[in-house]
């Protein structure tokens, strides 16, 4: 069977992709299914390129299981649409930088935003930076990202 090939894609590839990475990792590593999958996360920015996560991030994926392994990268959009199914976005935001960057109509189809996944958190329409907030925001990043996991295994499974 081929491998379903994940990008998860925020700004910085620091707090809200590298967590998406790690969440889903472990769901799929908890269902005995990783086996099938392969991930990453990347930035549309480059700002932080070589970064572990951020360290609030760490902190609170930490308190839940999560380990924050990856390093931020950039998007590069010659190879990464060619080498992932799904490139999904955290935010509008996110999606415009994509969708500016896909070179045909099959690149452009694999780009979608992680909230389109959600299951209960439905209500959110976008994964909301945290970076400049308090613990509050890296706690509801975890939620959504968590929701939008299952919802995003529930989807590729279908
Ligand atoms: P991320 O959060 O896109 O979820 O990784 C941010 C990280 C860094 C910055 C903004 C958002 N920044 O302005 O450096």
């Amino acid at each position: 069977m081929d491998k379903t090939k994940i990008l998860f894609v925020c700004l910085g590839n620091i707090c809200r992709s590298p967590s998406a990475e790690a969440i889903f990792l472990k769901m799929i590593e908890d269902k005995g299914i990783a086996e099938n999958f392969i991930i990453d996360s990347a930035g549309t920015s480059g700002w932080h390129n070589g970064d572990q996560a951020d360290r609030r991030m760490q902190k609170h994926a930490v308190r839940r299981g999560y380990d924050l392994q990856s390093l931020s990268r950039k998007f590069y959009a010659d190879s990464d649409f060619e080498d992932f199914d799904y490139i999904i976005g955290m935010d509008d935001q996110n999606i415009i930088d994509l969708r500016s960057q896909a070179k045909n109509e099959n690149e452009y189809s694999k780009i979608s935003k992680m909230t389109d996944y959600c299951i209960n958190y439905s209500q959110w329409d976008e994964v909301p930076d945290p970076y400049f907030g308090g613990d509050k925001g890296f706690e509801l990043v975890l939620d959504i990202l968590e929701d939008a996991c299952e919802g995003l295994i529930n989807t590729i499974q279908k």
